[in-house]
């Protein structure tokens, strides 16, 4: 069809946001943005520069110098920060820990949706995050709140890990745990679901069932949209 959707996919961490995100735009031929990434980068590159993730007024200074880029690569998006690849750097355990803080400073908020904004501008994007639905995208023609129970997203996560995982898992659980809190509490365009967001939950399906889900409910705005503009 040449109507094009946008679709925004929510939820604490580990749900599954980002895989199914990439089958959801793979299958439909939207364009993924990962709008994590883009608060990780501001995050790698503060503490890199010796900044303190609660130095708001710094790190708000930092993030709207910053150009941020994401493009498409072969093994998912890359992120450029001032043209630099700094995927590499996203996932680390001092990013993990201190994206939240980072996340939580408004004019840092401000800057990423407006970029985010801009992405989503010609349609056919599906964009994960924490606001898209309630935020960055309130018109979005279907959001979704993605979770699954906390042991099953910090069992997901230590699995990533692979035989050195560096953490426990015990450990992991409450990192995660205290990141959702984080995101949750926030004043500023805080994790929550969109009160008209279908609800997803997760635990104990496989990716492939989710994200057909997602597809299929994709599929259908799609033909409800073509319907009423004949
Ligand atoms: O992949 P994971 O779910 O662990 O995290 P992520 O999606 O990469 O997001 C990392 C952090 O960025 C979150 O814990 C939030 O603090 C922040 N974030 C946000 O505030 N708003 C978004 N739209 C996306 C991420
Ligand atoms: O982006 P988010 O933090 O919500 O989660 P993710 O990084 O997409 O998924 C976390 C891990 O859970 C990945 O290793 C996925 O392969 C896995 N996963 C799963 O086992 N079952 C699902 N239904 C979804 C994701």
């Amino acid at each position: 069809s040449s109507h094009r959707i946008n679709i925004a996919i929510d939820g604490p961490a580990g749900a599954g946001k980002s895989t199914v995100a990439r089958l959801v735009a793979n299958a439909l031929q939207y364009v993924y943005v990962d709008t994590g990434a883009m608060y990780r980068a501001v995050t790698a590159i503060a503490l890199e520069r010796g900044l303190s993730s609660d130095n708001a007024p710094e790190i708000g200074r930092l993030a709207n110098e910053l150009e941020i880029e994401l493009l498409p690569g072969e093994d998912g998006q890359r992120v450029l920060a001032d043209g630099e690849d700094v995927t590499g750097r996203l996932r680390s355990l001092e990013v993990n820990r201190n994206v939240s803080a980072v996340a939580a400073i408004e004019s840092v908020r401000r800057k990423m949706a407006d970029l985010q904004r801009r992405m989503a501008d010609a349609k056919g994007v599906v964009m994960d995050g924490r606001d898209i639905g309630t935020h960055v995208l309130p018109n979005a023609e279907l959001k979704v709140f993605l979770t699954a129970s906390p042991r099953e997203r910090a069992e997901r996560r230590y699995k990533e890990l692979g035989d050195n995982p560096g953490i426990t898992l015990d450990q992991l659980k409450l990192d995660i745990a205290e990141r959702d809190r984080k995101d949750q509490e926030r004043e500023f365009a805080p994790l929550l679901q969109a009160p008209d967001a279908r609800y997803l939950d997760s635990t104990g399906r496989s990716i492939d069932e989710i994200a057909d889900q997602i597809v299929e409910w994709g599929r259908s705005a799609v033909r409800t949209i073509s319907a009423r503009e004949k």
